[in-house]
């Protein structure tokens, strides 16, 4: 078994449709490393099947839930407490070391050497860049870290109420860090910046190599063609490679045209 994996999560079969088309531009990457994934007992058995059929390991995890609807107020995503169920990558220690990638990330270039940064790496988040994204991070399991973050979120919370928060607090020192684990901004771009930066993008563009789509709506409850280049990647890669194999009623997620929840 290889000591590296890719590693993500899905408490549903909407973030479980993410995980297979992300599963599935980590295969077209060519990525000689494991795709692991963790989900609970909200994925239905049919999406299951389909995940372990793609994915090398998997893990059913229980759910973690900050059950902070205040702080979760404050980034207007009240269904974000159960990210703390993240946290249960650090047990999976068959690997030396894995990248946590969000289910609604899409690898669009091969990105192995992200194995050579140190625990803990991760990218500025767009909205304040002294913060890590918790989309995609380095990280090293270890049940004595798993232990520490399950305590340190029961002592002390998170300040967003998601994973994001917890994280940041505890590796409250990655700002002041050396560059080994500041992941350039080519490993999580939310498309939203290449809008608001277009120069940066027309420059830049063509390194990208993870693209989060990060916020409210998703590629997979949410079509639009005025969304762009990338979101029709991840539409082309659920129609080649994932689609066909999904029985009706999960195709139909992953066809809406709107889906506002
Ligand atoms: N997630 C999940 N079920 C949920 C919400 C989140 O499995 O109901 C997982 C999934 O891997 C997702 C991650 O937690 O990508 C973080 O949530 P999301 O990507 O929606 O947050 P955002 O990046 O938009 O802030
Ligand atoms: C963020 C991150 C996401 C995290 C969420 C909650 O915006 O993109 O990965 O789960 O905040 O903390
Ligand atoms: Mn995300």
């Amino acid at each position: 078994m290889s000591k590296f994996a890719w590693v993500t999560l899905a408490t549903n079969d909407r973030y479980a449709l993410g995980a297979l088309v992300l599963a599935a531009s980590l295969r077209r990457s060519n990525t000689k490393y494991s795709l692991h994934i963790l989900y609970t007992d909200g994925v239905s058995a049919s999406m299951k099947s389909q995940l372990f059929s793609i994915f090398n390991n998997s893990t059913k995890v229980n759910i973690l839930d900050s059950n902070d609807s205040q702080n979760l107020a404050l980034i207007g995503r009240p269904d974000l407490g159960i990210t703390f169920t993240k946290l249960h990558c650090w047990r999976l220690i068959e690997y030396e070391k894995c990248v946590f990638l969000d289910a609604d990330t899409l690898v669009i270039q091969n990105s192995n050497e992200l194995f050579q940064h140190p625990e803990f790496a991760a990218a500025p988040d767009i909205g304040w860049p002294d913060l890590f994204n918790s989309g995609v991070f380095v990280f090293v399991p270890s049940k004595e870290t798993y232990q520490k973050l399950v305590e340190f979120g029961t002592q002390h919370g998170s300040f967003d109420g998601g994973d994001q928060g917890l994280l940041n607090q505890y590796f409250s020192s990655w700002r002041t860090m050396n560059e080994s684990h500041r992941l350039p901004f080519i490993y999580n771009v939310t498309p939203g910046s290449i809008y608001s930066y277009k120069a940066a993008w027309q420059l830049f563009g063509s390194q990208v190599k993870i693209i989060h789509f990060l916020g409210n709506s998703k590629p997979w409850n949410f079509q639009d063609p005025q969304q762009g280049q990338h979101w029709e990647y991840w539409r082309q890669i659920f129609d080649e490679d994932v689609a066909g194999n999904l029985s009706k009623d999960l195709v139909n997620f992953g066809q809406r045209k709107v889906d506002y929840f």
